[in-house]
Formats: structure tokens, sequence, C-alpha cells
């Protein structure tokens, strides 16, 4: 579309300045971004507003519209069969040529057909999932892991190098709390049987049985669990070994979730790795006099910037959140050199990450501003909150296992006989979660709707996997599909359907641009609901025309290299049967 924009702009822009002479020409790089689509497609393909150059040419929009149609209607621009008029618009129709020429050229390049090149030789370094050690891995980490993993996908595809990090919730005081519960009342064998679960439920009960000593007056638990954590920072053997058995346990258990989605990271560097990275960025807030204490807390003052405090070290000298994310930050840019460093958190963390972006540009970092927050909404499951602490928590796990449950039944019912099963189910009942997920813009809550997520009829992923899967099969029955002709004479559901693929490179540039996967998962579905259109109206196999069917066949391949790229990009996968 961008080529056909750029050709409609230079023949208004030479228009003008023919009509209206040099002085009043329209800048051709004006025109683009002008540019609309009509409302009705029966009206032209796109539509040039005349309404904003009255002003300046002191004459009525229709009339402009009438000069620029009368001028441009002696040599039309290239790809476009028509310029027309409707009222203050001038509306252009693209030639049946030109869409001949784009579904050769989608077919050509394939599943590549979205990707750009303005990301070669950058790097991007992606932060995301980064789950909190022996703490449930719930539903409010879809966002980040979803959200995340689609954002290093997109970059992928537009030739950054990426770096997918699980900045791992590692170390904190919650792993003294976790050694104290362990000696009091775990066990090796739950563990090892239980994994995650059992080391969540010594978790509750510790914070529990705090808080009802706090309530009682008494902090035995917390000074104990204080005393252990501050052993394992100083490098306590079996506090380690405990650390360490903790934090893989934990890894197990999230490495089946991210291998249902799909998704491999990088590296697992967690907070703990940088222990012996802050230590330097402290010594630079001293010596850029950045630092004050507040009630014996050392902090950066950042009043001047309509914001509290950012906390680099408690009284006791101990580090925090903050502390470890700026080590991390100078790491990752020694490291990777990134070209943008995105932090994929729940907005309940904007404010975490505005402040210490601003401390390392007050550090005299140069590229503070490369570093991007990417913040989204919350889930609620019908209605309700999620809590977080108390262990009563909608685990991801248990998210997706119901969604495949439903899905397995489905397709028991439907289509009983289809080889691999259950490897279909899990698709299909991961990637409904998945999509409903990333259907709405990522600030929007989301109140997660299973049976909505999984209606075969709805914007949903099992419809778009569906599609896909028709595709695939006509395909296969089709076999080679031959040479396709100019068509001169396409209905408008085929028009449609070109138009809508060959938005693909603007829909992949502008999800980039926004940091917004919900981009792609509704062009997935603009995509879906113009091929089965097509489908209906447009016969494919038993077109009699050779050179129809041929051009048929080859749009959908279009269709199913597109969707499949699209979905793919938004952490789904798409089985070739349903
Ligand atoms: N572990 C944190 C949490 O669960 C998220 C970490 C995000 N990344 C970061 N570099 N701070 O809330």
């Amino acid at each position: 579309m961008d080529k056909l924009k750029q050709n409609i702009a230079e023949a208004i822009s030479s228009a003008s300045a023919e009509i209206w002479g040099e002085a009043l020409r329209i800048p051709a790089d004006n025109i683009p971004d002008a540019l609309e689509y009509p409302p009705d497609t029966a009206m032209g393909d796109l539509a040039f507003p005349c309404f904003k150059l009255s002003r300046t040419l002191r004459m009525a929009p229709p009339k402009i519209a009438a000069s620029l149609h009368a001028k441009l209607s002696e040599t039309l621009p290239t790809g476009i069969s028509e310029v027309r008029i409707a009222g203050g618009y001038l509306n252009f129709v693209i030639a049946d040529s030109y869409l001949s020429d784009k579904t050769r050229e989608i077919a050509e390049k394939g599943r590549d057909f979205g990707a750009h090149d303005f990301g070669k030789g950058k790097t991007v370094v992606l932060d995301y999932s980064s789950p909190n050690v022996a703490k449930p891995f719930h539903i409010g980490h879809l966002g980040t892991t979803v959200i995340g993993h689609s954002l290093k996908m997109l970059h992928k595809y537009a030739g950054y190098d990426c770096i997918g990090i699980n900045h791992l919730g590692d170390w904190g005081t919650q792993f003294g709390k976790l050694i104290v519960a362990y000696h009091k009342w775990g066990s090796k064998e739950a563990i090892e049987q239980n994994g995650v679960d059992e080391l969540v439920s010594l978790y509750v009960r510790i914070n529990n049985e705090i808080k009802a000593e706090e309530e009682a007056g008494i902090k035995t638990l917390a000074d104990e669990s204080r005393a252990e954590f501050t052993k394992l920072e100083q490098g306590d053997e079996e506090n380690l070994a405990l650390w360490k058995w903790f934090k893989d346990i934990s890894l197990a258990e999230y490495e089946k979730t991210y291998k249902q989605l799909g998704i491999t990271f990088d590296s697992y560097n967690g907070e703990a790795f940088y222990t012996d990275k802050m230590p330097e960025q402290v010594q630079i807030l001293k010596d850029k006099n950045l630092m004050k204490i507040d009630a014996g807390a050392s902090i950066v003052d950042l009043e001047a910037y309509n914001m509290p405090p950012c906390l680099i070290l408690k009284s006791d000298g101990s580090t925090l959140y903050p502390t470890r994310d700026i080590a991390a930050a100078v790491y990752r840019k020694r490291n990777y050199d990134f070209d943008k460093c995105i932090y994929v958190t729940s907005a309940g963390q904007s404010l975490h990450f505005a402040q210490w972006f601003k401390v390392v540009d007050l550090m005299g970092y140069d590229w503070a501003d490369k570093l991007y927050h990417v913040p989204y909404g919350t889930v609620s499951i019908g209605g309700e909150k999620l809590a977080t602490r108390t262990g009563n928590v909608i685990l991801l796990r248990d998210l997706f296992a119901t969604a495949i449950d439903k899905c397995r039944a489905i397709i028991e019912e439907k289509n009983p006989n289809i080889e691999n099963k259950e490897e279909t189910a899990e698709a299909v009942g991961v990637g409904a979660v998945i999509f409903y997920y990333l259907y709405g813009n990522r600030m929007r809550d989301i109140n997660f709707i299973m049976n909505d997520a999984l209606d075969f009829n709805g914007n949903t992923g099992p419809y778009a996997q569906y599609t896909y899967a028709r595709t695939n099969s006509i395909l296969e029955k089709a076999g080679t599909i031959g040479e396709m002709p100019d068509v001169s004479d396409m209905t408008a559901t085929e028009r449609e359907l070109v138009k809508t693929l060959s938005l693909f490179p603007n829909k992949t540039e502008s999800a980039i641009a926004e940091m917004e996967p919900s981009i792609i998962t509704r062009y997935a579905i603009d995509i879906c609901n113009a091929f089965n259109r097509f489908y209906q109206e447009c016969p494919i196999m038993t077109c009699e025309d050779e050179g129809r069917r041929a051009f048929r066949l080859t749009l959908t391949k279009g269709v199913r290299d597109i969707l499949g790229r699209a979905l793919e990009l938004v952490c789904i996968k798409h089985p070739d049967k349903i």
C-alpha cells in the first residue's frame, strides 16, 4: 500500500502545482498520511480529503476535488484505474493489475511478506515474564509473558537481534522466610514430590503466621527470617544450597508453562545475578552526590520530577528492587549494547520504572532514553480481582489446563478421528487463552470469560486457527498452484482480501512502534473475516476458469502464510488440521 500511496501523493502534488502554480503546490510528503479508507469500498479504495486545503486555496472542498479530478483523470497515478469525486473527497480506485501484482508478490514473499529490515544491526533486550521464585506463577503473569514474547517475535521479524531475559525474582527477604518455613514445617520429600506448590504453601503459611504474631505483638518469625536472609546474603553455604534448590524447583515448573507457550529465554539472570554489580552503581550515585539519607535509608530525591524518592539502600545497607534494576540496566548496556531495552510489567509498576529510569538519566548514562516500560492492565476472572499473597490465586497452568480440557471435549465431539488429538487440544486451548488476552489494547483491564475465549464463531484464537486449517486443507487438496494471470475483473470480495493481506507490513510496523500486539490479533481477525467471505462467495477448487482458479489458490496461499505468521508473532500455534 505504501508504494501506491506514494504514487498518489506525487500525482496530487504535481497536479496541484500545475493547477494553482508552484507556490500553492501541496507537498507530496504530507499526502500519504492524509489518505483515508472510505467507509464503503464501492466508493473507492483510498480517499483524499480536500477540506484542510480550502483555507490556503480559498476554495470550497468540492471545487478543489473537482479541479484535481480533472487533472488526475488525464494521467492516472500508477496503480490507479479510476479517480472519482465524492463531495469534498477525491476517491481512488486501485487497478486490478496492481492487485494482481500484489497477489503475486505476497505469494512469492509468503511468510516474510510483513518483514522489515529497519532493525538490522540493532539489538533489543526484552525483560519479561520474570516471576518471583517460590511464588505462584499466576494469571497476572500472562500479560508480561505473552506481550513480552510477542514483542520479541515482532522485533525479530523487523531484523533486530533480540535477547529475551527472564529477570527472575530470585532474591530478597522472601528467601529468609522460606528457609525458616522449610526448617520448621517442610520436608525434602514433599518438595520433591509437589514442587513449587509445596514452596508456595510454605510461603503462605509463614506469611500467615508472621501476621498472627504481629497481631499478638510478637516478631520471632520475622526476626528469624531476616537473620536467615542475612546469612544467605553473606554466602552461608547451607542457605545458598537451599536457595538454589528452591530456584531450580520453581524454574522446572515455570518451564512447563513456557513449553506450552513455545517460549524460550536467552537468559535467566535474575535479581540475584546483580548482587556483585550493585556496589559500583551505588558508588557512582555517591560520587555524583545524587543520594541523600532519609530516615536512615539512602534515596535519590525526585521531587523536581514530581515523583516520590527512589529507594537505593535500606537503613541496614541492604539493596532494593530499584538498585538491582539500575545495576541490571548498566550490565545489559555493556554486555549487549542495546538499542532498546524493554520491560514488560503490569501498570502497577509504572512509577517504579519511571523513578529508576530518571535515576539512570541523572547518573549521566546517555542511553537512559533507550529504556522503555511497556505496562498492561489487570486481569480478573468473572469480575473477581486476583489475590496474590494468600495463595488464593488462579494459576496459569490451571487456566491452560481448563482450556485444553474443554478443547479436547470439542474435538472429541466434532473431529474424533483427528491425528495428534492431544497436541491439537493443547494448541487450541492455550491459543484461545492467549488470543483472548491479546485481543484488546494492552492497557485495558480484562475480564476473562473462558467460553467466550473458546467460541469458534467469535473473534477468537480457535476461529483464527480454524481458518488457518481451512486454507491448509484447500492447498493440500489443490497440490501445485499454476501461474496466475493478471485478473481484470476482480470481485469486490477478492479485492478486499488482496487489500487486507497487503496491509501486513504496515501492521507489523505499527505493532512495533506502539508495542501493541493487539494490532496483530485484530489484523488476524480481519484476514479471517475477509477470507471466509471469499471462501463462501468464490468457488476455489470448482472454479472452471483455470486462471481464476490459480488466482484464488494463490490468494489462499497468501492467507495461509500471512495468517500463520501473524499467529506466530503473538505466540499462538496453528495446527494444520483441527
Ligand atoms: N519479578 C517482578 C514481579 O513479579 C517483575 C520483574 C520485572 N523486571 C524488572 N527488571 N524489574 O513483579
